[in-house]
């Protein structure tokens, strides 16, 4: 495993959102956590990306405890996280704003490789290189958003709700490219309302629920159990009515 969260508690202030959450993440896999509003997926990535530090537990990355480092020590680790808000900056041009993700890196040229590295895997960072990144659809926000996290070449991306705002047709295409950023070898840990879709592109799933982890299994486990769709009704799974599977 290349990340393991074992009994997380963490919170805001006088309150614990996270009531003690374990979850695995796979070297090389898509996992994508879904649950209702407020269930604490976003608190999830943040205690991941060094955010927010746990109160008590355990957050191992490739076998190293990374609980309490702050995010510019779990960046330099190779863990990126793509904010649920867009982030784009609207004035700067796309170009700018994908080199933004080498803020850290020094060396010019190893910086330029990898500009043409994500223009390649992102036509549009190239087509609309000295646009105002402003001027671009939700969708190709979120793209110039992917290059701007590739910029540190990352081991393990953090995605929250990257479907957030878009038409069906432009979600497919993100969620393509989400795909595709698996396949070039990095580990994605997903955060998605649209449980689906999300589902739909990764290999396992978990089910948040009140800042617990109610399920998990591959994508098809969690997709075809009964009691999810009640759960997004507004139900609890153990409130949920029983539903027989024949
Ligand atoms: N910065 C914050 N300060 C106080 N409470 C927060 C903060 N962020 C989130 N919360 C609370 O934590 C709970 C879980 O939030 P969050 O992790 O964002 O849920 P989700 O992403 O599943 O919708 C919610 O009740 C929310 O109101
Ligand atoms: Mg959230």
């Amino acid at each position: 495993m290349l990340l393991n969260l074992t009994n997380v508690v963490a919170g805001y202030g006088g309150s614990d959102v996270l009531q003690g959450v374990n979850l695995a993440v796979e070297d090389g896999s898509i996992t994508c956590i879904v649950g209702p509003n407020g269930a604490g997926k976003s608190t999830v990535l943040r205690v991941v990306s060094g955010l927010l530090r746990p109160r008590t537990g355990e957050i191992t990355y490739n076998g190293r405890s990374i609980a309490g480092m702050n995010p510019r020590q779990i960046l330099s680790l190779g863990i990126v996280q793509v904010a649920q808000n867009h982030s784009v900056f609207p004035k700067m041009t796309v170009r700018e704003n994908v080199r933004l993700g080498a803020f850290m890196l020094s060396d010019r040229a190893l910086v330029n490789r990898r500009l043409e590295e994500v223009e390649e895997m992102f036509p549009v960072v190239k087509e609309r290189a000295n646009d105002k990144a402003g001027s671009l659809s939700g969708g190709q926000q979120r793209l110039v958003e992917f290059a701007r996290c590739l910029m540190l070449d990352p081991q393990l991306i953090l995605l929250d709700e990257p479907s957030m705002g878009l038409d069906p047709k432009t979600l497919r295409q993100v969620f393509e490219r989400v795909k595709a950023m698996q396949q070039g070898g990095r580990t994605i840990l997903l955060v998605e309302q649209n449980a689906r879709a999300g589902l739909g592109i990764s290999n396992h799933g978990v089910v948040m629920e009140s800042g617990r982890v109610r399920l998990e299994g591959s994508h098809e486990d969690v997709l075809s159990n009964p009691e999810i769709s009640q759960l997004y009704l507004g139900g609890t799974i153990s409130a949920a009515p029983k539903t027989s599977i024949s």
